[in-house]
């Protein structure tokens, strides 16, 4: 009887709450929504309040049966909040229905997934989508995919990973956006605003999730989760930024990551969830684990039980369990026994409310759920072009000797070889989401569909790893009859992702010594490399003539590709993170710290190595172009400012090439003297500039206390006066400079 008559209050109240939300338009103000999500949390039993902070991943087999039997009743008792890897109309509305249909209050699940650069039409790897320095290409790329996910039923993406990685070891950098804070920030920033799009009321938003919270990228020695110790300072200045700069741009959630750092597992972490995200930064959405991370404070050896590891993260700031179940296992007894307060769990229910109020599902719980979308707004036509177009733009030419590239198209016979020449689900990458990689282009697909009546000899050479040379005859017979090679090498798609560290980062298997035979024809050789990290390439580097970095650019890979051989478009990209000479550099990046004996050639007790020079192969921003641009000297328009002044730094680009191209113009800063050691240079701003051959244009950029601030010696952000040097140029390593003081 009691039962019946709280199911009618509550069943009246939410009647009440979804009348009272006007229909398309979402309530964007706390103030608005947080009457009703108070009441609704009044209305549930502690149960259905864990089941609110429980995301399990969907676990229905091909025939639709559930393969745990307590997982359909866990959704049915309102036990489960939110679902991830479940996608397609059919499949989530089929999901939502049995909750709908079955559960107490009927509160809408959320549904998530992996959508990293792509959710159907797959654009590059998000690695090479940085490559590109093109903010508003990459929010177009995070919208599309929003588009795409939203149609299949998707409220949630864990995406954009803002973790800065100087680690290419660690196989996840393909999914970053490389080295650099400050170009990683203004990434961060694009990715959110293209996945939530304009109002999260829309029905194509979806939620971003930032992560992974915090300092997942420095994993000791590049082994994936991996513990991390860093100093508060390198955290503040290198590590926090990108993800602060993703909550600033309107993201809803944060996932923690797996590694513990300085000893607390971020999943335990107050300081990190609470002191941080909310206190510091006024973070009001929800935080989610990384997957199984509570059970894992099991073995970080922080907790004994699940009992402990649940108290830990619950009162560490941590909303949502994804996957480990402990929430589930352990928060009502805790609440029991009075180890966690139910005013802890409230707050965290509320944090999910407010989400799925956010995104309408109060309103109508399938609006997410439309067949005429899925049917309509799946890999149409605009959107694979606007993947090919992403996918040029991340191409990085790394060395174009005596102007091989571009390719004359003209030419009678070309050679495609390589392991990777033909493949199409290499293209796709790690992450690909719902993409079918049979439906992406190979490069060879791509030659051929270019040159229609060109001659085009393939064969694969070798694996992308193993011993076996059986086909290197064979490959260097047609390398002999074509007039040029492309030669497709570098990394199978699952080398590199989650779980895909590696020590060498030399091509794989027998790929160098294809390579070697090859090149020993005499052929032009041009190298395409595909690859998720970067590589140690210095024999390419000092006997191919033309190497284009590639990495694995999604759907219309092999179009894109052909488009930059055979000049159809000028490659404009620059390398997000630096390319050592050998594994033993590592970690090594533009913006070290001096040292207080810097390396000089004559005086061995200089910072250096007896086996290689400090240098990598290439720097950090590095990209050539089929033209060539000259920078003029530094202006500026002071050189003595006071703290609250800028000064406006400018540039004269000119195009003296032969082909029209983009050149991605870097301004660098370095402090010269300060309170505490500071990097060698810092990279502060860029512009990408378009120019005709022969074409100039000024580029300005002004710099002002953002640029000039950092963690004093005293931890204060801030600045110190002193003596600044602005360096402008076309990579980290090339600049000019100008001199300025701060007083
Ligand atoms: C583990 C990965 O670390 C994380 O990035 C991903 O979002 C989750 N699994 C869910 O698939």
């Amino acid at each position: 009887m009691k039962t019946r008559l709280l199911f009618f209050i509550a069943s009246l109240m939410i009647l009440i709450i979804s009348c009272q939300t006007e229909k398309k338009k979402t309530p964007d103000k706390e103030d608005k929504i947080g009457p009703r999500i108070d009441s609704i949390v009044s209305l549930m039993t502690l149960e259905e309040k864990i089941g609110q902070l429980t995301l399990y991943t969907s676990d229905m087999d091909q025939t639709g049966a559930f393969i745990r039997k307590e997982y359909e009743e866990d959704i049915k008792q309102g036990r489960v909040g939110a679902i991830f890897n479940a996608y397609g109309v059919a499949y989530t509305r089929k999901l939502q229905e049995l909750n709908l249909q079955n559960s107490r209050l009927k509160i809408p699940l959320l549904f998530g997934y992996d959508v990293i650069h792509g959710h159907r039409t797959i654009f590059p790897v998000p690695l090479a989508e940085a490559a590109s320095w093109d903010l508003d290409a990459i929010e177009k790329s995070a919208r599309i995919a929003a588009i795409e996910a939203t149609a299949e039923g998707l409220h949630w993406t864990f995406a954009p990973m803002c973790d800065i990685s100087v680690d290419p070891r660690w196989g996840r950098v393909v999914e970053g956006a490389g080295e650099d804070t400050y170009l990683g920030s203004r990434i961060a920033e694009a990715r959110v605003k293209g996945f939530q799009g304009q109002s999260l009321g829309d029905d194509n938003t979806l939620v971003a999730c930032v992560k992974h919270f915090a300092a997942y990228g420095a994993s000791q020695a590049g082994r994936d989760y991996h513990t991390v110790d860093m100093s508060e300072r390198k955290l503040r200045e290198v590590y926090l930024p990108p993800y602060k700069a993703a909550v600033d741009a309107g993201a809803l959630t944060v996932m923690t990551s797996f590694n513990d750092l300085n000893g607390v597992p971020a999943t335990a972490s107050k300081f990190l969830m609470t002191d941080i995200l909310r206190e510091e930064w006024g973070f009001e959405g929800f935080v989610v684990t990384d997957y199984t991370s509570i059970m894992e404070l099991l073995h970080h050896g922080v907790a004994a039980d699940t009992l402990e590891s649940s108290s830990l993260s619950i009162h560490a700031g941590v909303d949502m369990d994804m996957q480990s179940g402990f929430y589930q296992t352990a928060l009502a007894r805790l609440v029991e026994n009075k180890k966690v307060d139910e005013q802890l769990i409230n707050t965290a229910v509320k944090r999910i409310l407010k989400v799925k109020f956010l995104l309408g599902l109060f309103d109508d719980p399938f609006r997410y759920c439309s067949p005429e979308r899925e049917a309509n707004e799946i890999m149409t036509t605009e959107f694979l072009v606007s993947a090919q177009d992403m996918a040029r733009k991340s191409i990085v030419l790394l060395k174009n000797e005596n102007q091989l590239l571009p390719l004359d198209p003209k030419l009678k016979t070309i050679a495609v070889i390589g392991p990777l020449a033909d493949s199409k689900r290499d293209m796709i990458g790690s992450w690909s989401a719902a993409g079918d990689w049979s439906k992406s282009v190979s490069l060879l697909d791509g030659i051929k569909t270019k040159l229609p009546y060109t001659t085009i000899l393939y064969t694969k050479g070798c694996d992308v790893d193993g011993e076996n040379k059986d086909d290197f005859m064979n490959a260097i017979e047609i390398a002999r009859k074509s007039d040029a090679v492309v030669l497709a090498l570098g990394e199978a798609f699952w080398m590199s992702g989650e779980a895909a560290s590696r020590t060498m980062l030399d091509l794989p298997g027998v790929q160098q010594k294809l390579a070697e035979a090859i090149f020993a024809t005499g052929k032009p050789v041009v190298a395409v490399l595909m690859n998720g990290r970067p590589l140690t390439i210095n024999w390419l580097d000092e006997n191919v003539p033309a190497i284009l970095e590639t990495w694995f650019l999604g759907t219309t890979a092999g179009d894109a590709i052909a488009d930059v051989l055979f000049g159809d478009y000028n490659p404009s990209g620059k390398l997000p993170m630096t390319f050592p000479k050998n594994v033993g550099q590592i970690p090594i990046h533009y913006n070290m710290r001096n040292t207080g004996r810097p390396f000089k050639a004559q005086d061995k007790y200089t910072s250096k190595y007896l086996d290689v020079s400090n240098e990598p192969l290439y720097p950090f921003g590095y990209g050539l172009s089929y033209t060539s641009f000259s920078y003029s000297e530094v202006e500026l328009n002071n050189t003595s400012i006071s703290e609250n002044e800028s000064v406006e730094a400018s540039v004269v680009i000119t195009n003296t090439g032969k082909y029209a191209g983009e050149e991605v113009v870097q301004l660098y800063l370095s402090d010269k003297v300060a309170s505490v050691t500071r990097p060698v240079k810092e990279l502060k701003g860029f512009k990408k500039i378009m120019l005709q051959p022969g074409e100039s244009q000024k580029v300005m950029f002004s710099i002002g206390k953002d640029a000039l601030s950092f963690y004093k010696e005293d931890m204060i952000y801030g600045v110190e006066a002193g003596n600044l040097e602005v360096m402008i140029g076309t990579n980290s390593a090339q600049t000019k400079s100008a001199f300025f003081s701060l007083k």
